[in-house]
């Protein structure tokens, strides 16, 4: 975390909330807190280590890089040029979006569940690496019932096309005549999809329950989001299969 002292204006367009102009004006203007105080001036400094900033009677607690959990709807695309639906990016407040947040790993517009997203470049590439291969865990419904010649071609390995090799499931298990866990080491297009076709069955919903060893909450609706804590983090950093055996 960055502690040394930096002007108002340079932490407020840091943190996503315009332009230097935009940012400029706004401390001139009186609508910006710091630490609930109203500062008009654009150059005073400001300590990042402890800094709250009101705008729009919403306070923000300073944040170096941004790391967001959402609960994804069905019938929102993870882009920023979502084409045919709206963009989970319609569901954060604007200066996340304006900091550049981008989503840690896809979901298709009709699958839920957890969601990450970032403007960490380097933390969205640990996390999507396929070398680091982080384990994610779906539960997909089925239009056929889910038979063991299904979960044992899972767990052996399917061939998708395009792919050099069979891919196998890291883990595979029944819930219910339709429903199936599936964990997957990789994060490639329609994956889950594309595998459960190879068995000759067809995801009818998906959902990722977890990432690594991160779960999405259980008290957080779908459309929601929030911050991921530094406890969160490091549940995530424990992700890699390296440093979960
Ligand atoms: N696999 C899929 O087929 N779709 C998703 O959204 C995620 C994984």
């Amino acid at each position: 975390m960055q502690h040394r002292p930096m002007k108002l204006y340079h932490a407020l367009q840091s943190q996503g909330f315009g332009t230097r102009k935009v940012c400029v004006a706004r401390v001139r203007a009186g609508e910006v807190a710091v630490n609930g105080e109203v500062c008009d001036d654009p150059e005073a400094r400001v300590d990042p280590a402890r800094l709250e900033l009101t705008l729009d009677g919403v306070a923000w607690a300073y944040r170096e890089k941004a790391y967001v959990l959402m609960h994804k709807p069905a019938g929102y695309e993870c882009s920023h040029h979502a084409s045919h639906h709206p963009s989970v990016f319609a569901l954060l407040p604007p200066p996340l979006v304006q900091r550049g947040v981008q989503c840690v790993g896809r979901l298709d517009q009709d699958s839920t569940g957890l969601l990450l997203l970032s403007d960490d470049g380097q933390f969205i590439h640990r996390m999507t690496s396929p070398k680091k291969g982080v384990a994610k865990v779906y539960r997909a419904v089925c239009a056929e019932p889910v038979s063991d010649a299904m979960l044992d071609a899972l767990r052996s390995g399917v061939q998708l096309n395009d792919e050099p090799a069979p891919i196998a499931a890291l883990a595979c298990e029944r819930l219910d005549e339709r429903s199936l866990r599936l964990t997957l080491a990789e994060g490639k297009y329609h994956q889950v999809k594309r595998m459960v076709g190879a068995t000759g069955n067809r995801v009818e919903r998906l959902h990722r329950e977890a990432i690594g060893l991160f779960t999405l909450p259980a008290d957080l609706p779908p459309g929601g989001w929030r911050w991921l804590e530094t406890d969160d983090l490091k549940q995530l950093e424990q992700s890699w299969p390296s440093a979960m055996s």
